[in-house]
């Protein structure tokens, strides 16, 4: 099948890329011209495990380009990956998908052959039909599920091991209004042999937030259970152990630690209070899972305090991505935790073994170590992301605060406090 995917960053290279190697040809679209040249160069723009390999395998089925108008006619479906980040009020900001709805809707006006359009970005229940699909008709002069075929079909990838989990996707949740787009889209994906979910678009759209709203209830709820178990001296892992031995539970997500963060959690569950709220629902458990969220990171720095004065102390940060296995920083739990410590007078010396130069743009005044062994070269150490490596170093005389359960630094360090044992 010949595709179009808007929007080359997480996404729309590992789905374009994926996409590729199951044998379709593909169009990457991109406003970001340094993106696409990366992308030219065989470099992919964003850090995934293995991606690198399957561009370079797939390089003459994937063409780049950052005009619309170039890609669509010579392709029969578009996939919208574009972002869909935050406003203030907790709303998602739309800017960004309607700008490529009407792209494409200029250019489906003069092309004759029919076109789908799927939208992947992350959108509240209504978007695609309520606001995409009226820029689509007005832009194109055409009608929706007649001239042209609409679905959502959100995106479940998680940064760090996109690639494995397009192969093994849990299952492809596809929202249409008819079977011909439907079985269009089974066509796209038949290669991976997963289970395929069908249902209409604003339930497929619903199904993305309730689906990453509960992962984040797992981790806000563990990391409350955990503050509990470490005042009353209980091992919370070894509490979430026996409880996720019960099948109706199931042990994934309850990794007591310092909170979420990245570009989907944090912003999905805030975007479904704001949903919550235009339905007249107060989202009580929404809003305790983002308020136990923003205050856990802030705890490492009272543990701190039982043992130093930070004020022109030294405080080694190990890892600065929200998680390991990626450079994405968005709303990673060493933002506020640095913040603070420098607001608290600390010296912070930073490492992580992808994210410095992003970081850095954040944050220019604090220094980054050429390794994470010295980084720990501090008053003190706080350990952030839970890197393979930070299990290799050497912790023996530290005073170490472990956001992330690191079972070297438990054993070795002169002074250990985890955060929630
Ligand atoms: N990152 C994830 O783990 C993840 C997982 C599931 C769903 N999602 C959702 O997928 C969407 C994309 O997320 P992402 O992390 O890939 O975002 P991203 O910021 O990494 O990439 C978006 C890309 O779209 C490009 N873009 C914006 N407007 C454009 C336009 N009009 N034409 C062409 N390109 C345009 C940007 O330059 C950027 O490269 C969001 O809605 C997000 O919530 C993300």
């Amino acid at each position: 099948m010949k595709i179009s995917v808007i929007g080359a960053g997480y996404v729309g290279c590992v789905t374009g890329i994926c996409l590729a190697e199951i044998g379709h040809d593909v169009f990457l679209i991109d406003v970001d011209s340094g993106k696409l040249e990366a992308l030219r160069a065989g470099k992919c723009p964003v850090f995934e495990p293995g991606l690198n390999d399957l561009l370079a395998k797939n390089h003459r089925k994937i063409r780049t380009t950052p005009d619309v108008s170039e890609a669509i006619p010579e392709t029969e479906l578009t996939l919208i990956c574009v972002g869909t980040p935050q406003n203030g009020d907790g709303s998602i900001d739309l800017r960004y998908v309607i700008h490529a709805a009407q792209s494409i809707g200029r250019v489906l006006r003069s092309k004759n052959n029919y076109h789908t359009i799927v939208v992947k970005s992350t959108v509240l229940p209504g978007t695609t039909e309520n606001v995409l699909l009226p820029v689509l008709e007005s832009e194109s002069g055409k009608r929706a599920h007649q001239d042209f075929g609409i679905a959502t079909n959100p995106e479940f990838l998680k940064e760090g091991c996109a690639v494995q989990d397009f192969f093994h996707t849990d299952r492809i949740i596809i929202g249409a209004q008819n079977q011909k787009t439907t079985t269009l889209l089974e066509e796209l994906y038949k290669p991976l042999n997963a289970p395929v979910f069908n249902t209409n678009i604003k339930t497929a759209e619903m199904i993305k937030y309730v689906s990453n709203a509960f992962l984040a209830t797992k981790i806000s709820f563990a990391n409350e259970v955990g503050n509990m178990c470490k005042a009353a001296g209980i091992d919370t892992y070894e509490v979430f152990k026996g409880v996720g031995m019960d099948t109706r539970i199931n042990p994934h997500f309850f990794r007591s630690g310092i909170g979420f963060g990245g570009s989907c959690f944090p912003k999905d569950v805030q975007a479904l209070i704001h949903f919550a709220e235009l339905q007249g629902v107060d989202p009580k458990i929404l809003k305790a899972i983002i308020a136990t969220n923003n205050d856990q990171p802030l705890k490492m720095i009272n543990l701190l305090k039982n043992h130093l004065d930070i004020k022109g102390k030294k405080i080694g940060v190990l890892g600065l991505a929200f998680k390991p296995g990626t450079d994405d920083i968005r709303e990673s739990r060493a933002v506020p935790i640095i913040r603070q410590l420098l607001a608290e007078g600390a010296e912070v010396v930073a490492y992580d073994p992808l994210a410095m130069p992003s970081f850095s743009s954040l944050f220019p005044g604090i220094r980054y170590a050429q390794s994470a062994q010295e980084a720990i070269n501090a008053d003190a150490v706080f350990i952030v992301t839970e890197w393979d490596e930070f299990e290799d170093l050497d912790y023996q005389g530290r005073l170490v605060i472990d956001g992330r359960r690191i079972k070297k630094a438990q054993k070795e360090a002169a002074q250990y406090e985890g955060i929630c044992w």
